[in-house]
């Protein structure tokens, strides 16, 4: 018979859609990437078409088989997924009754204000570790249930699911035979105590989101269900699932406590393993569960930048000033300052630690001498900048300080940017061998319920680093450059925030 020890990773992101097999030594075998719609019907509204996102799945996940000559070594399935976005759907015929609501999107920010004025913010806070933002899944799905005609009766009427993409992606996997989500997915709806781990009536109740709409929470790693045959010529076990950074937790095998991680995708996400304790944040930092894995869960703390990638992807697309992402690295290492030029990339307001959805972007310090380059190193340097401040945040909440830093997502493969992030946080910055943690976090959860991988240990053992940068700036720059940051980011905050 043939050894089953590859796993097909399927990673959801909010911008590509991309399925990996990996082989047991984890390099990456097979990979089949595309990017989908993005829809903006209403300022900030950020929405996606869940069954396009279903079909790039089914379809790069065939791509990638195919690279490995089928399914037949294929151990099993783990999916990784963009969090907080959501999907209610029919569960008679599996189909979206809205577009997918994205973790971007901030039609509910008077909504959460109001909540907030209600005096809310505390129970939410004590329950879930998450605060009252747009962000998260909770008022978004309520959001649905009002505006969809009739969404709300069909909802208290058990005939609608709801789910986050990881847990729409089981259904249809499963052929609707399994409603489960895991619970990295779980802790970010606002829905869910992170304390006793179970969905939270009083929560429910204050979200008006009926009990009957949701998934079973489960462990990271397990069977979760099998695939459909017809989709892939076999059933195989879906073995693992995590929301993207977590799985990027996993992948960067960070499981002592103290130890970081930072994934620059569409957004940067920094998440600080704090052990077998929730650590509770005076800094507006989120408390979040980084894994949970035979029954043991690890805490998180967890700062939230909801643009890294995308500024360089808005100067891509929005201002052309770039054909490619990685040109900014030339760019930046081209001028030898950045000239007192700032971008504060509020496209969707901020995130920690300012918690600001009515923020706005702004580039400033402009002079005519400022040039393309200039603009494309303030987007980089932007992205370090907030970085340090959710450090700054995690370090005063006595979350423990890393002394090293963990880098992955795209903008990792930038040493210009690396650097600049090692030279800000006054902290080594380490970029692993393999820069694909997030799919390798999945397929290390469903690898570990198959058999592939034995323990963490063994996890562990797998990663190796292939660059370390150690800071070299000068202090009094640092701070001048630290500085002016500070007083940018005061520019664009709201009255409100
Ligand atoms: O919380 C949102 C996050 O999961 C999105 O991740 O990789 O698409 O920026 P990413």
């Amino acid at each position: 018979m043939t050894e089953k020890n590859l796993i097909l990773a399927i990673d959801q992101g909010t911008t590509s859609t991309r399925s990996i097999v990996f082989g047991a030594d984890t390099e990456a075998l097979s990979t089949s990437r595309t990017e989908f719609g993005q829809f903006y019907p209403d300022q900030g509204w950020v929405e996606h078409d869940a069954e396009e996102i279903w079909r790039d799945v089914v379809r790069t996940a065939r791509e990638a088989l195919e690279g490995v000559g089928g399914n037949e070594r294929i151990s099993a399935i783990g999916i990784t997924n963009q969090r907080e976005t959501i999907v209610v759907w029919d569960r008679e015929t599996g189909r979206p009754i809205h577009h997918a609501i994205v973790w971007q999107d901030r039609r509910t920010a008077s909504l959460c204000q109001t909540l907030r004025q209600d005096g809310a913010e505390t129970l939410v806070r004590e329950r879930t570790g998450l605060l009252l933002d747009p962000y998260f899944s909770a008022t978004k799905i309520a959001w649905i249930l009002d505006n969809v005609s009739g969404a709300r009766a069909q909802a208290e009427a058990g005939k609608l699911a709801f789910g986050t993409i990881d847990s729409f992606l089981l259904w249809n996997l499963t052929g609707g035979r399994v409603h489960a989500t895991d619970i990295t997915n779980a802790c970010r709806t606002l829905l869910f105590d992170i304390h006793r781990q179970c969905w939270d009536k009083d929560l429910l109740k204050l979200f008006r989101v009926p009990e009957a709409l949701l998934p079973e929470v489960r462990d990271n790693s397990g069977i979760f269900g099998e695939t459909d045959p017809a989709l892939f010529g076999r059933a195989i076990p879906i073995g693992g699932m995590a929301g993207d950074q977590q799985s990027a937790v996993i992948g960067q095998a960070c499981f002592q406590p103290g130890m970081a991680k930072s994934t620059y995708g569409t957004g940067c996400f920094m998440l600080l393993n704090t052990g077998d304790k929730p650590v509770e944040s005076r800094n507006r930092m989120l408390t979040t569960i980084g894994y949970r894995i035979g029954g043991k869960t690890t805490y998180a703390l967890e700062g939230a930048i909801f643009v890294a990638g995308a500024a360089i992807k808005w100067l891509r697309d929005g201002l052309h000033l770039i054909t490619h992402a990685s040109q900014t690295d030339d760019m930046a290492t081209r001028i030898p300052h950045s000239h007192g030029v700032y971008m504060v990339p509020g496209f969707v307001g901020l995130g920690a630690p300012h918690w600001d959805p009515e923020a706005r972007g702004l580039i400033c310090g402009l002079t005519l001498d400022a040039t393309a380059a200039h603009i494309a190193r303030a987007a980089l340097e932007s992205v370090a900048f907030q970085t340090l401040d959710l450090a700054a945040a995690m370090r005063e909440d006595g979350g423990g300080t890393a002394s090293t830093l963990r880098v992955d997502g795209g903008m990792a493969a930038n040493d210009w940017f690396c650097q600049f992030l090692a030279d800000m946080l006054q902290a080594k910055v380490e970029r692993p061998k393999n820069l694909e943690t997030t799919a390798l976090g999945a397929a290390f959860l469903a690898g570990l319920s198959t058999g592939v991988w034995s323990s963490l240990d063994e996890v562990a053992g797998t990663w190796s680093r292939s660059s370390m940068f150690e800071p070299q700036m000068e202090g009094a720059q640092r701070k001048r450059m630290i500085d002016g940051w500070h007083q940018a980011v005061r520019r664009t905050l709201s009255q409100a925030a």
